[in-house]
């Protein structure tokens, strides 16, 4: 196994008028042998072309990138020594599922032996043995996704690579599946890099998650940090479901005042706004920080937002209420026996301790160093 390394790896391509068009742009980042690490952004920001460069399947325009001990710019994909799982993962249909495992070692001429050996450790770790003289038709979607996974882990590669290999499967199928893989890293002891569009694959994946926008690296962290501290608006409203609210709001004496409310800020908070005195900032805060008044323990009940609600989801385990703030929707997840009135006004507690303050110009966020 092999870490993976970019350094200021750069892909243009020229589009239909002729002109160059950065679908990476100068990307900086090691992942570490063994490491299972996922990209994520909107479609179109550079992931799959950032595995494919990785691969060997598309070549940078500059800057180095380096499998294990060696730069491999110049490197043919067949001996980058890497396995890619694609999202469309087309086996064989003509071939037993041993057939389709064994495909490429017998392309290689690998010893008889050898696999059989390979095809058995795979399939016992798929758990595909009683599976593989069926031809691909006869197996279920997450079988046939096993099977592909399969194909990879025969070649005993030094780098895994996935490119959403879990989309073309029903929601119930996918979370199997993710369990699976998060498994199947810790038994391979692999290095992993995964794509994926959807945060909540990513979350929960990824011991470290690469969030990238229109070609640009936004923020490399563990999940629980990219939650906790995202570094500008884009990381905030991407990761978290329902996302991130963004409230406008102005720095006025210590005081941060938004439409409907006005709070009173802690210590630590005015002192990390302090250069935005009499400025507008935008205030960020998740669904999960803003309480009804009847469900809010051990917050603070002095920050207090007036609204008109507009709406009231009842999901069961919670109730998404959602409201507008300055001509911005808002959306609150509570307690589901907090009481929602739709249209009536209502007072909501913000936990101002969880709140994110950005530069709205930047949308960089205000960490007050
Ligand atoms: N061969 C190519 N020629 C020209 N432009 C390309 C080529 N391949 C990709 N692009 C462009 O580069 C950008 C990045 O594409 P890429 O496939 O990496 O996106 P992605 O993040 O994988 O998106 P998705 O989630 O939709 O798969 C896109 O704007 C795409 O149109
Ligand atoms: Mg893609």
């Amino acid at each position: 196994m092999a870490l993976v390394e970019f350094r200021q790896v750069r892909k243009e391509f020229i589009d239909r008028n002729k002109q160059p068009f950065t679908a990476v742009a100068g990307s900086d980042f090691v992942i570490q042998d063994k490491e299972f690490v996922v990209f994520v952004g909107p479609s179109g920001c550079g992931k799959t072309t950032s595995l494919r460069m990785i691969a060997g399947l598309e070549r940078q325009t500059s800057g180095d990138i380096i499998i294990g001990d060696r730069i491999v710019n110049d490197l043919h994909p067949k001996d980058r020594d890497i396995a890619m799982v694609f999202q469309d993962y087309a086996l064989y249909p003509h071939m037993t599922i041993r057939e389709n495992l064994s495909f490429g070692l017998r392309n290689l001429k690998k010893p008889k032996e050898y696999i059989e050996q390979k095809v058995r450790e795979a399939s016992a770790i798929l758990g595909l043995e009683k599976m593989l003289e069926r031809k691909p038709r006869e197996l279920s979607g997450g079988q046939r996704q096993r099977v592909a996974l399969g194909r990879a882990i025969v070649r005993d590669p030094q780098v895994f690579l996935f490119d959403e290999p879990l989309s073309n499967l029903d929601a119930k199928l996918r979370i199997q599946m993710r369990v699976e893989l998060s498994e199947l890293h810790k038994r391979l002891g692999a290095t992993i890099v995964y794509v994926t569009h959807d945060q909540v694959e990513a979350m929960t994946l990824g011991e470290r998650i690469v969030v990238m926008n229109q070609g640009v690296i936004q923020q490399i962290a563990s999940p629980t940090e990219l939650y906790a501290n995202p570094k500008n608006m884009f990381v905030a409203g991407f990761i978290g479901s329902p996302p991130m609210n963004f409230i406008n709001a102005r720095v006025e004496q210590g005081r941060i005042v938004v439409d409907g409310g006005s709070f009173g800020l802690p210590e630590n908070i005015a002192e990390r706004l302090s250069a935005y005195s009499g400025k507008e900032v935008v205030l960020g805060i998740r669904p999960e920080d803003i309480y009804g008044e009847d469900f809010a323990p051990g917050v603070s009940t002095e920050h207090r937002l007036q609204a008109h609600i507009q709406v009231v989801e009842h999901l069961g385990s919670e109730n998404l209420i959602y409201f507008h703030v300055g001509g911005r929707m808002v959306t609150a997840k509570v307690h589901p026996e907090t009481k929602g009135y739709t249209g009536l006004a209502k007072e909501f507690i913000l936990d101002l301790r969880k709140c994110h303050f950005f530069d709205p110009a930047t949308q960089e966020r205000i960490t007050g160093k």
